[in-house]
């Protein structure tokens, strides 16, 4: 399958038409940024990385019986996927207490959360993807009911609860992640992608963190982490 017309461009991925009109080619970009963009770097190679972490995790997934976009990986940083229409909402799941729920409500950074987490945020660039409750979604109109958000909800654990042992099990703490749905066919697949660029995963033994965050923070040895992490996917 070769990569036809440019649909979009997004932060860290371009998305491209295929000879078949239901299916697309993501091209992950070695760009990061944080902050809404206000930061921004590469690292040559994390795209490539992203790409192979992102496949293995849909394909746990799929096997775990959560649908996702996920066809097949193409070559070095392509991967085929199912044209969706994307739910306007970032769905996070935490476990661990950090990042900006540790900045607004003020609860310790490393506290286990009492349960697992789920909040939304409304994906919009301009507004700074601010964080959203059900009711907002209705009003903005990015999901048609309040099932659909429950739905969310329900698959966002039902991830959680695939790889939060899976990475445990790879001697990783999974903190918390974030997820994107789409509509395709009138049913809800997991979309976008799940790589540390959208995870936060934290060693048992040490606590350094493998993800993001040493971007983020200018903790250095960004891509190291990635490998690190595909290389425990892997092992
Ligand atoms: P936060 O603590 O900054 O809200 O991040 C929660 C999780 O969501 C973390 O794993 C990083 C991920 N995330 C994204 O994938 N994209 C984003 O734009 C943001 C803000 C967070």
């Amino acid at each position: 399958m070769e990569k036809l017309e440019q649909l979009y461009e997004g932060k860290g991925k371009k998305l491209y038409k295929t000879s078949d009109s239901k299916l697309v080619i993501s091209e992950f970009k070695d760009d990061l940024t944080a902050f809404n963009a206000k930061k921004r770097g590469s690292e040559s190679g994390k795209g490539a990385l992203n790409c192979k972490i992102s496949s293995e995790i849909f394909k746990l997934l799929e096997k775990n019986g959560i649908k996702t976009h996920y066809v097949e990986t193409l070559d070095d940083n392509l991967m085929l996927c199912k044209l969706v229409e994307i739910i306007p909402i970032e769905v996070v799941v935490r476990n661990i207490a950090t990042g900006s729920l540790s900045k607004r409500l003020g609860i310790k950074e490393g506290e286990v959360l009492p349960f697992t987490l789920v909040e939304f945020y409304y994906k919009d660039d301009s507004l700074g993807d601010p964080i959203i409750n059900d009711e907002h979604a209705l009003i903005l109109k990015c999901v048609s009911s309040l099932e659909v958000l429950d739905k969310l909800r329900e698959i966002g654990r039902k991830v959680n609860d695939v790889l939060r042992p899976f990475f445990d099990s790879k001697n990783l703490n999974l903190i918390d992640f974030k997820l994107e749905f789409g509509m395709c066919d009138g049913e809800i697949l997991l979309a976008d992608e799940i790589t540390p660029d959208s995870c936060r995963f934290w060693d048992k033994d040490t606590n350094e963190k493998l993800d993001k965050d040493r971007f983020r923070q200018d903790l250095g040895n960004v891509k190291m982490a990635y490998e690190e992490v595909l290389k425990r996917i892997l092992g």
